[in-house]
């Protein structure tokens, strides 16, 4: 089939790359010519895995091809898919200017049946906006076309595994030709589709990326507790997990949530019920308890400093999470604001984010080109990202290389044990045994130990 597909972000972008890779023609636009002329080279200019030898092969292939043209984007296939950004206006409003300007092209050189589809994160009733959109565009010309709601989710990092191997493509739409037709595209992938209204494909992207997010707030939640009373969150968790109705799935404690979804989509929800004279009480509290969650680096190193002035303090990790470039809504960010408020040095590396880095902060950070000359004489390290390479740091060599010995982990990459070998004041998060506040911390190890103590029995059945 042929497909057109508006914007090359981490949507756009993979979800062209992935078809065309099924075998569809895939004809990528975006109105970015310098994007568009490293992609023509194969070169995207995004970090995501097996990413960039797929467009290669599928460039070769003669599958994928780039332009800035939307003129030839729209005339070139029946099926086109709008990808591009969504932002958060400062109310919280998703700005939908890109998908109405992308609408109002497609209208302008339609020549055909179209299958017009939503592919970005947009509010219920999109999928008319967009019809309008069109129809206004269209002018007297008399051309048939659907608009079909088909929210994407995949994360980044992992998006080529998520678009090939997702758990569901949803469907959203009243025309029975364009269903049938959107399942014939995703056919090859095997994945089960969900039909249903445009509307409930609206409202089931929303709701899902808002589910994960107060997950997320409340093992943060969860976590703070477990600190209080001294056990880990992580074996909490890991309890919890086994009960499959809740699932072992985004119950990872640490410094909250991040990225160009999360945040935005959770706020989306809220304004999408305030519009409906409803209050969505449960998006207000995950967004609420992850503000203070992703500053929570800062809060132990005021604990301990009590003054931050010409502290130095080292950042490993800027990316929003590990296996993007991505840094949007990054606790790294909220984190070097307050650092640099409070009079803080701050030291930085991330091993792909740094150069996207300068793009959202102006706060004065020395950026550097590995672990250890970041490390070096500083007083505290934080880490804010779960990267490989971070797990497998040189630790001795880190606490060598330090003036001071505190290291914030704000993702609970290490062991307790580990890192009291080294010699590190370590703090993580969730654990009553490396928490500030816990009481019982010094009960902590007394109670693991006794727990090995007690003897395996068989069950009685
Ligand atoms: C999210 C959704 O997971 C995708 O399904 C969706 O398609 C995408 O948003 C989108 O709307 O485009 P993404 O933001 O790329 O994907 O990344 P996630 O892996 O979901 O992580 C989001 C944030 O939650 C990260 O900051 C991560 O560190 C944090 N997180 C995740 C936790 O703190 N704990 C967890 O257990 C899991």
């Amino acid at each position: 089939m042929n497909v057109t597909i508006i914007g090359t972000g981490y949507v756009g972008l993979v979800t062209g790359t992935c078809l065309a890779h099924i075998g569809h023609k895939v004809v990528c636009v975006d109105n970015n010519s310098s994007k568009i002329e490293k992609l023509k080279k194969g070169i995207p200019h995004i970090f995501e895995d097996k990413l960039e030898s797929m467009i290669k092969e599928n460039i070769l292939k003669r599958r994928l091809v780039f332009t800035c043209n939307i003129e030839e984007g729209v005339k070139a296939s029946e099926i086109i898919m709008i990808a591009v950004g969504t932002p958060s206006q400062n109310n919280g409003d998703v700005d939908l200017r890109q998908v109405d300007s992308a609408a109002e092209e497609i209208g302008k050189y339609i020549n055909g049946y179209k299958i017009v589809v939503n592919k970005s994160t947009v509010p219920v009733g999109s999928t008319d906006r967009v019809k309008e959109i069109l129809m206004k565009n269209m002018k007297d010309r008399k051309v048939d076309f659907d608009v079909v709601s088909n929210p994407e989710f995949l994360r980044e990092g992992t998006a080529v595994y998520d678009t090939m191997c997702g758990d569901r493509i949803i469907i959203g739409s009243n025309s029975e030709k364009a269903i049938n037709i959107m399942k014939e595209l995703y056919k090859p992938l095997n994945i089960q589709c969900f039909v249903t209204k445009p509307e409930s494909a609206e409202l089931i992207k929303y709701a899902s990326n808002t589910f994960l997010a107060v997950k997320i707030s409340y093992i943060n939640e969860i976590a703070n507790i477990c600190e209080k009373i001294g056990v880990d969150v992580s074996e909490v968790a890991e309890g919890m997990g086994m009960d499959r109705r809740i699932g072992s799935k985004f119950l990872k404690a640490g410094i909250g949530f991040g990225g160009a979804c999360f945040p935005k989509d959770v706020n989306g929800l809220i304004k999408i019920a305030e519009s409906n004279n409803c209050e969505m009480r449960l998006g207000k509290s995950a967004l609420e308890i992850n503000e203070e969650q992703r500053l929570k680096p800062v809060t132990i190193l005021k604990k301990i400093y009590g003054n931050l002035n010409n502290l130095r303090v080292g950042i490993l990790g800027l990316a929003f999470k590990a296996g993007t470039d991505d840094v949007r809504e990054a606790p790294s960010l909220y984190i070097i604001k307050e650092l640099s408020r409070l009079g803080v040095k701050i030291c930085a590396y991330d091993p792909i984010a740094m150069p996207g880095f300068g793009y959202y902060t102006n706060e004065p950070v020395a950026l550097y080109s590995s672990i250890y000359e970041t490390v070096k004489d500083c007083d505290a390290v934080l880490v804010l990202t779960e990267w490989e390479s971070f797990k497998e740091m040189n630790l001795r060599r880190v606490k060598r290389l330090m003036r001071g010995d505190i290291l914030i982990d704000g993702r609970n990459i290490f062991k307790v044990e580990r890192m009291r070998a080294v010699g590190f004041r370590y703090y993580s998060v969730g654990n009553g045994e490396t928490s500030f506040e816990s009481s019982r911390k010094d009960d902590f190890k007394k109670i693991k130990s006794e727990c090995k103590k007690i003897p395996l029995v068989s069950p009685v059945i």
